[in-house]
Parts: C-alpha cells; sequence; structure tokens
C-alpha cells in the first residue's frame, strides 16, 4: 500500500526497547544522547521570542525564498565570520533537513546518488530516501584527527549528482581542511557534481584553530552552505533553516531561480519567526555564548576524567556538540550500551548509530548539565573499562 521510498521504520531496536521499559517503570536515566538545547538547562533570554508578536507578522506577504528583511538579516550575521554574503544568495527553509530535500529535489533525479560522509548523522538514510535518490558513503578515518579517505570518493557512482560535507562533522566533530575541499571541489569541476555544505555546527569550534568555514561564498563551483537557528542560536522549535547559494555566477543564479520554485510550491516558513528573525539573530547571540561554554566545559571535564582510564581514548573533537570516546572492545558497543543503560540508568549512543566503521566507541552529548554529565560520564568510563 505505500511507497518504497518509506524507510523501514516499524522494529523498536534493543536500547530503545530498554528505554521505554526503564522509563515505564519509573526509572531514572541520566541522558548523554539529548541534543535539544532547550531541555539541556541552558539560559535564555526571557523575552527572546517577543519579535514573534510584532504587528508584521501578522501580514502575510508569500515570499518563496523568505522576507528580504529575513535574508538580509540572514547575509547580515554572516559578517561575524568575516564573510560577505548578497542576500539574493539566501534562501529560507522550514530547517537544514527541509533544505537537504530542495537541494536533492533540485539536482538529483530519482535514482541517482549524493556522497554522504562516514561517520555522520543518520538522518541521511530517510532524507535521501524519501527524494528517491540514493546516499553513497565515503569515509571519514581517524588518524588523531579525522580525514577523508579520497580513494572512496574518486571511485564514486556514475549517478553521484553532489557531494556532502558536514563542517564540523556531526559526531565526529572534524572540519573540513582547505587541501581537503581544494581535492573535493577538482572532482566537482571534472564530475559535474554540486558541494553541499552543512555547516549547521560552525558556531562551535572546540580543540582547533581558525577552521575553515562558510564554503559556498568561497567555492570556485556550484556550492551550498547550510545554517538554521536550531544550532546557530539553540532554537529548534522555531523551524527556520537557511541556504546558501555560492561558486560561478551563472550556475549558482541558476540554482537560485529553481530552488525558488521549489520554495513556491511550498511556502513552509512562517511569517512570524521570519518578521522576528534580525532581532532572533542579534539576541541569540546570548544563547549561543552559554552554549558553546557549555560544550566546552563538558569536553574539558569528560578529558580530565578520562586521563584516569588508560584504556579509553577521548577523540580529537574540533567542533559541534559531541564527544567520540573510543572503548575497549570486551564487549560489542550494543552491550555495553545495555549495560550502562540497564544497570547505571545512563543513555549513551553506539558507535554504530552514527555508522563508526570499527566496534567499539560511544558517542556522548557534550550538551546535557554539567554535574549529571560528569557523574555519568565518570561512570561510563569506569563500566567501558572494566
Ligand atoms: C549535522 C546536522 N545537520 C542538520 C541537522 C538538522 O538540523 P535542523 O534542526 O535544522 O533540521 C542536524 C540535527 O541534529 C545535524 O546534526
Amino acid at each position: 500500500m505505500f511507497s518504497r521510498r518509506l524507510p523501514p521504520h516499524a522494529d523498536l531496536n534493543a536500547l530503545t526497547q530498554a528505554l521505554v521499559r526503564r522509563r515505564l517503570e519509573g526509572a531514572a536515566v541520566i541522558d548523554l544522547t539529548e541534543s535539544n538545547p532547550t531541555r539541556a538547562g541552558i539560559a535564555y533570554p526571557p523575552d527572546l521570542l517577543r519579535g514573534l508578536a510584532d504587528r508584521p507578522a501578522l501580514r502575510y506577504d508569500p515570499q518563496p525564498c523568505g522576507l528580504p528583511s529575513a535574508r538580509a538579516a540572514v547575509a547580515a550575521d554572516h559578517a561575524r565570520r568575516g564573510v560577505t554574503v548578497d542576500p539574493r544568495h539566501v534562501v529560507l527553509t522550514a530547517s537544514t533537513s527541509e533544505a537537504y530535500t530542495w537541494l536533492f529535489k533540485l539536482l538529483c533525479n530519482p535514482g541517482e546518488s549524493v556522497l554522504v560522509p562516514r561517520p555522520s548523522y543518520p538522518l541521511f538514510e530517510h532524507l535521501t530516501r524519501l527524494e528517491s535518490i540514493c546516499a553513497a558513503p565515503y569515509d571519514l578515518e581517524y588518524h588523531g584527527r579525522w580525514e577523508i579517505d579520497f580513494g572512496a570518493i574518486s571511485a564514486a557512482p556514475q549517478e553521484v549528482r553532489a557531494v556532502i560535507v558536514v563542517s564540523p562533522n556531526n559526531p565526529t566533530g572534524s572540519f573540513i581542511t582547505s587541501r581537503d575541499i581544494e581535492r573535493l571541489s577538482m572532482l566537482c569541476r571534472e564530475r559535474g557534481w554540486a558541494l553541499i555544505a552543512d555547516e549547521v555546527f560552525v558556531d562551535y569550534p572546540l580543540e582547533t584553530d581558525a577552521p575553515l568555514t562558510d564554503l559556498a561564498v568561497r567555492s570556485h563551483v556550484l556550492a551550498f552552505t547550510l545554517g538554521g537557528l536550531s544550532k546557530s542560536v539553540g532554537l529548534p522549535q522555531l523551524k527556520l533553516g537557511w541556504i546558501v547559494a555560492g561558486g560561478p555566477a551563472a550556475a549558482r543564479d541558476a540554482a537560485l531561480a529553481g530552488l525558488e520554485l521549489i520554495a513556491d510550491s511550498f511556502l513552509s516558513v512562517g511569517t512570524p519567526v521570519q518578521a522576528a528573525l534580525p532581532d532572533l539573530l542579534d539576541r541569540g547571540a546570548a544563547v549561543r555564548g552559554h552554549i558553546h561554554a557549555r560544550v566546552r566545559e563538558n569536553l574539558r571535564a569528560l578529558r580530565g576524567l578520562a586521563r584516569s582510564f588508560s584504556a579509553c581514548e577521548v577523540l580529537r573533537t574540533e567542533g559541534g556538540w559531541s564527544g567520540v570516546i573510543r572503548v575497549p572492545a570486551t564487549r560489542t558497543e550494543e552491550q555495553l550500551v545495555l549495560d550502562l543503560l540497564e544497570h547505571e540508568g545512563i543513555l549513551v549512543h553506539p558507535g554504530y548509530f552514527f555508522d563508526l566503521a570499527r566496534e567499539a566507541f560511544i558517542v556522548v552529548s557534550l550538551l546535557p548539565e554539567p554535574d549529571a554529565f560528569a557523574h555519568a560520564s565518570a561512570r561510563l568510563l569506569q563500566l567501558a573499562s572494566s
């Protein structure tokens, strides 16, 4: 009855089943998978959303790519990182996930593919499948930092239309380097691929100096940078993301015309959030600062704790909201995460959830309240080492 685009979804995995059981029993859980900043005890200015109720929000003026004032606010916000963006190159979406689907509609015919990093966050499988296209993975390998395996990219199938870079990547936290972007751009030029750069975590650099950002603005090939309120100011519930298009003018402008047509078919971004956007981006800086301080504090605590557990290694985290811990493979990742939940009431992600190639890794969110984070991390390191 239903289309083949729908990913399989009926079965709950063992970890989810154990979590459901634990919650039904009313037992406490310290959630180190929490990636929702609105549930992490982050301080938000109480009147941060005041602009949503302002008069301009009462007037519906459908604009496919977004209200000019909102597009200008996104463009102006890029000045924080020292880049100049033309508001006409900004397209607003309801989320970064929606931005992906619009770009897939723009660039790919059904059955074609996009190259996606592995490990990375698991939504790609669904987003591509729902658009009747395929996600062809290319590996990131850890050699003290995460590096792209160009072998897989060079051997990419014919029907690839675009390569996705997530910088910094979730969960590896790795920023792409200028050397790698040069190589990728050369391949894009040779093969006619577009570059899609997901930079939703760009404002959260950690263990790195001067990371490369705003890839579309700097690109010599057709490229798109994705960002959004959900990470840049910790407001996922407002549902506003953006695409910044870049590259050679003719290709960029043709892409923008295509995106305008797609956007016009949905008109999915609400007026209140667009009307409030200049104020949200301005005053949201305080929230961004709190989140940045939180992830820094938790990463520092995790590193400090890990010093007492020589069998575990916290991998280099250049940016973002996640930490990756290599743990002894004395039991499977699945067994370890189940043991942690059942015996300690601590919920973490196994590495395989993000398609890490080998066992055994644990991924933790760096967002939770510091006391709970430090307590749970210590227990996790202890159990993993035992
Ligand atoms: C790397 C990355 N890109 C995009 C998204 C989705 O963001 P949005 O809430 O804007 O759809 C996520 C969500 O966690 C993410 O980790």
